[in-house]
This record gives structure tokens, C-alpha cells and sequence, in this order.
């Protein structure tokens, strides 16, 4: 696909907007088929020592009341996703840069191993990193790491994040190579429709995640946080429902390209559109994170305003996912890991 290639489908409306969701239909059925596979969401604190403007949970934010689980709450909620045959979770948080943080970590994914026996994978989103920090991480049981480029154009870069050595884009691309050499399946992603942010430039994410060869992809559309620097431009987005229409053309246009990645249905989908998910489907994506992060935290790990879900128990979450993906015809894979099958060939050639 070329560039413009891209944008048109990108700008596509009626029947050729059809003929893309048809088209990424085809592939996901041919590559990964109607199969979701589950990622249990333990957004473990909220703590977070970047700045990044868009963000609700940036450091800068005084509004926000600050947590972490303790590893008690964290194993409980580990072994909930394994008791209910998840076969993997998402460790995720803001991002600390800590010895104790690293070993905090590391005990945990040993004790998630043992409760498991080794059953249970585990993907972690918790930023930039050292390179050491990420192989301790890796030797003691992660297997997946998600680390969003947000977006690639780099002056963009800059006005989604203060311009210091602790926001560099230059940083965030190494630590996915790094990721990558380590071993890891890579997942990255973008957000859409923020200020300032172009239909071209949502083609050239497209075109860099497909040259970086990721395993994984977790995109969304931009939303507002009140609470932020980039909530004063509000004037300049174009509507909540575009921005979702964008999101979910990504996602069939990245089926299409990578085919055998695995992708996404995420909760800002949901924050638009109550069925966004679903949508996302629909659009190509194969994995859904149910959110079982206890109850009373949920609140307080809003990346953006109107997040779904914030009263939900995990076993609410559990019960909806299954009613959910009945409504798209798929089908849930229960007890498997849902490997990405892009890395698994890498690793066979
Ligand atoms: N709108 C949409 N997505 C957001 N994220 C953070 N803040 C927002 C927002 N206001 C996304 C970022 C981050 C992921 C964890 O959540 O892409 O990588």
C-alpha cells in the first residue's frame, strides 16, 4: 500500500470505506480467524513520573489521588485471571524508573509464575526502562512488553510531551529495539485524532509501525482530560465520533498490512462509543483486556475523562466480555495465551 494509498482509505467514506472493513474481515478470518484472546488489565498504580500533556495520571496532576496495589491485591487479582482461565494478563502502570520498582516487579512475576505453574503470561506496560531492567523483567517471566510511540512525527512528539531528556522520542524508540533484541513480542500503538494531528501523519504511524515489524498494536482515539495542558485546545479536534471512525480504519488498515499481529480492542474505543470495542472487532482487532483491577482503584486510573468500566467489579468485566464477543461472532479463547503469531514466525525463519 502506498502512502496515498493510506490516506484514501483513511479519508474513505460509503463503499470504499465498506471495502476496507470487508478487506480487513478477510485477512483477520484467513490469518488469526474470528478468535479473541483475553489479557486480564491490572492497572497496578497510577504513580508516574512522566509529564506527558494529554495524560491524566501525569505528574503534574494534583487532582489525581495516587495508588498502588499491594502485591497481595496484585497476586489476587493474578489469580483470578488464572482461576478464570484468562491464560494472560497486562501488569500495567505509570511509569517509575527504581531499583525497588525493577524488583518490586521481578518478585512479582516470580510469584505469578509459581502461582501459575508458569501457565499464566504476562505482558507488562510500564514504560521506559533500562535495557537491564527489561532483561531482569524478561528472565523472570514477561514475555510481551507495550510501549505506544503515540506518534511519529517527532515535532508532534513535542507537543504531546515536554521537551526534556525524560520525554524523548529518540528514548522510546530504543527501548522498543531494545524490547525487540531481548526477545520479547513488541506491541506499540498511537493515539488518534489529537490536536494538531493529520490525516498524513496518522499514514506515516501506519507506514513506521508496519517498517518496525511489531508483534502487537494497541491504538485508540484521543480523548480529552480536563485535568491536562492539552485539554485548553479543545477548540482544534474534530468530533469524538470521527476520531473513532479513524481509529477503527487504522486498525483494519494495520490488518491488513501486518495480517498476523495481534491487535487490540481497547477501552478508549469504549469511552466514545459504548459498543467501540466491538467495533474494533469488527475492524480487524483479536484481543480484549477485560479490566480486573480491583473496584475501588479504578477510579483514579483515568487516563482520560468518561473512562467505562470505573464502577465495574472484575467479575462484572468477565461476564461482559462474553456477551460481548457473542455479539461479534467471535469466539473467546479460554486458557490459551494468544501468542502473536507475527513473532512466533519471526522466530521460526
Ligand atoms: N486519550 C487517549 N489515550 C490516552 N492515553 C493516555 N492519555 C490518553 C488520552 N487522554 C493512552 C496513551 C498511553 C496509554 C496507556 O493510554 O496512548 O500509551
Amino acid at each position: 500500500m502506498t502512502k496515498q494509498q493510506i490516506m484514501d482509505y483513511l479519508n474513505s467514506e460509503n463503499e470504499s470505506r465498506r471495502l476496507l472493513f470487508a478487506e480487513a474481515v478477510n485477512v483477520k478470518k484467513q490469518y488469526v480467524k474470528d478468535i479473541v484472546y483475553l489479557r486480564g488489565l491490572i492497572e497496578f498504580s497510577n504513580i508516574c513520573q512522566k509529564d506527558c500533556y494529554y495524560c491524566g495520571i501525569r505528574k503534574s496532576n494534583k487532582r489525581v489521588e495516587r495508588y498502588t496495589l499491594s502485591d497481595e491485591e496484585i497476586i489476587i487479582a493474578a489469580r483470578y485471571a488464572f482461576d478464570n482461565n484468562f491464560g494472560s494478563i497486562v501488569l500495567q502502570s505509570g511509569e517509575v524508573k527504581s531499583q525497588k520498582f525493577t524488583d518490586r516487579i521481578t518478585k512479582l512475576l516470580n510469584s505469578i509464575q509459581e502461582l501459575s505453574s508458569g501457565k499464566l503470561r504476562v505482558t507488562l506496560s510500564c514504560g521506559e526502562q533500562d535495557s537491564s531492567t527489561y532483561r531482569s523483567w524478561f528472565e523472570n517471566g514477561a514475555c510481551r512488553y507495550l510501549l505506544r510511540i503515540e506518534t511519529t512525527n517527532k515535532t508532534l512528539y513535542k507537543q504531546l510531551h515536554p521537551d526534556n531528556d525524560n520525554h524523548s522520542f529518540e528514548n522510546r524508540v530504543s527501548c522498543l529495539e531494545n524490547l525487540k533484541n531481548l526477545g520479547y513480542q513488541v506491541g506499540t500503538g498511537v493515539m488518534i485524532g489529537f490536536p494538531h494531528q493529520k490525516i498524513e501523519d496518522i499514514a506515516d504511524d501506519i507506514i513506521w509501525i508496519n517498517e518496525m515489524d511489531v508483534d502487537m498494536l494497541g491504538l485508540g482515539p484521543y480523548l480529552l482530560q480536563n485535568n491536562t495542558p492539552l485539554s485548553q485546545k479543545s477548540n482544534l479536534l474534530i468530533p469524538e465520533a470521527s476520531r473513532l471512525d479513524l481509529s477503527l480504519k487504522t486498525i483494519a488498515i494495520l490488518r491488513i498490512l501486518m495480517k498476523d499481529i495481534n491487535i487490540a480492542a481497547t477501552t478508549a474505543m469504549q469511552a466514545i462509543d459504548k459498543f467501540g470495542r466491538e467495533k474494533a472487532i469488527k475492524a480487524g482487532a483479536n484481543v480484549f483486556m477485560p479490566n480486573i483491577t480491583p473496584s475501588k482503584y479504578r477510579d483514579n486510573y483515568k487516563l482520560y475523562d468518561n473512562k467505562p468500566c470505573i464502577d465495574d467489579s472484575p467479575e462484572d468485566c468477565m461476564n461482559c466480555t462474553d456477551i460481548r464477543m457473542a455479539m461479534v461472532d467471535n469466539i473467546i479463547a479460554y486458557g490459551e495465551w494468544g501468542d502473536s503469531k507475527h513473532y512466533l514466525g519471526k522466530s521460526l525463519n
